[in-house]
């Protein structure tokens, strides 16, 4: 049966099988040539493909504030946070640089007698937040000290701003927190973070900053900061939440708006922000995403009190293991793409960190 062009065909199509013996076949692609469990497999190979990482260098440590000389106040609804005395907070700044953290932020529990409606202890040169700051810039002077620019902690009504007639008056806020934030300057604090959200303060301030020689001074802008129930705890805190007389909604931002954080981010940038804030953390990390993104700046989120207490009290019920949370939670705010992050876990997370190296 067989012809010589039968035989041709048949050489050849030998010839072609030897050539694809001797090269290797490219595999589908998938599964099995894929396995993405290969780098997962060791320690040292998993630390090789890691995208992001957490360092001390990321953490600032919030510090509630009391009067009075080795005073502790626990606060209840944030287990293991305390407010210190300014003699306190001072050791606990020389324990942030100890541990390299960067920076610590102040807030003060301000003496229900020396609230008003007009916050005029936010304008004292000698208040609680101010005598801090002199204290631990005296002691401490390479730490960086944040203070918030906000009136809530000295408002008879709880408010970020002055209440006129029922309502918010933006404009007049606005001089009060030019002059707050002057004062905490002028006490020696490094960034100013306006925390109300009124409009048009952080060109204000930084017009003021210029006037008054304090170009070195940064702000960082609570930008895109929203009206949140995660801030119940910090409240209690600074004694603000029995005060307030109704909500913050028509300062804060609606929860469910994300291209508006991005045009307020945008107004304070243009307005001199060094820095922009994203608030609260955990739930809003699409916010922090987008915002950075869009416009590569410094950009911090705030793992706010809430937060604190929602792994702290799980973690007291043995429900979570609270330093893995702690670390997993943090590690998810800078894969979302945040540079710095406010957090009440930070001494405890430095404290890890530390010991993981
Ligand atoms: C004050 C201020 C708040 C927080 C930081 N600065 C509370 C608020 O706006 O009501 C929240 C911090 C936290 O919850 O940890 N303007």
């Amino acid at each position: 049966m067989s012809s010589s062009k039968d035989k041709t065909v048949s050489l050849r199509t030998a010839r072609v099988k030897r050539a694809k013996a001797s090269v290797p076949s490219v595999p589908k692609p998938g599964f099995p040539a894929t396995r993405a469990r290969r780098n997962r497999r060791s320690p040292w190979s998993r630390r090789l493909v890691r995208e992001t990482s957490l360092s001390v260098d990321d953490l600032i440590w919030p510090i509630f504030l009391i009067e009075g000389a080795g005073m502790r106040a626990p606060i209840a609804s944030m287990p293991g946070v305390e407010r210190l005395s300014i003699d306190l907070a001072v050791e606990a700044a020389l324990e942030a640089a100890a541990l390299g953290l960067p920076a610590i932020a102040l807030f003060p529990y301000t003496d229900v007698s020396l609230r008003d409606e007009e916050a005029s202890e936010a304008l004292n040169p000698a208040n609680l937040v101010c005598r801090a700051v002199r204290a631990i810039k005296a002691e401490v002077p390479d730490l960086g000290i944040v203070c918030d620019v906000a009136l809530d902690p000295y408002t008879s009504h709880g408010h970020d701003g002055l209440l006129i007639d029922g309502e918010i008056d933006n404009d007049r806020s606005v001089e009060v927190l030019v002059a707050q934030a002057l004062a905490q300057a002028e006490a020696g604090c490094d960034i100013l973070a306006p925390s109300d959200m009124m409009d048009g303060r952080v060109g204000a301030i930084r017009t003021a900053l210029e006037v008054h020689g304090f170009s070195h001074t940064q702000i960082l802008a609570y930008a895109a900061k929203y009206a949140s129930a995660f801030y119940a705890p910090f409240r209690d805190a600074v004694g603000s939440g029995a005060m307030l007389r109704g909500d913050k909604l028509s300062y804060q931002m609606d929860p469910a708006n994300g291209a508006e954080a991005l045009r307020e981010v945008a107004l304070d940038i243009a307005e001199g922000a060094d820095m922009v804030m994203v608030k609260p953390g955990l739930a809003y990390l699409d916010i922090v995403w987008r915002v950075k993104e869009a416009f590569q700046m410094p950009t911090f989120a705030y793992q706010t009190s809430g937060e604190y207490a929602m792994i702290a009290a799980a973690a007291e019920r043995g429900w979570i293991d609270r330093d893995r949370v702690v670390l997993e939670s943090l590690v998810a705010f800078k894969r979302a793409g945040a540079d710095a992050i406010f957090t009440y876990f930070a001494r405890d997370a430095a404290r890890l960190l530390g010991a993981k190296a």
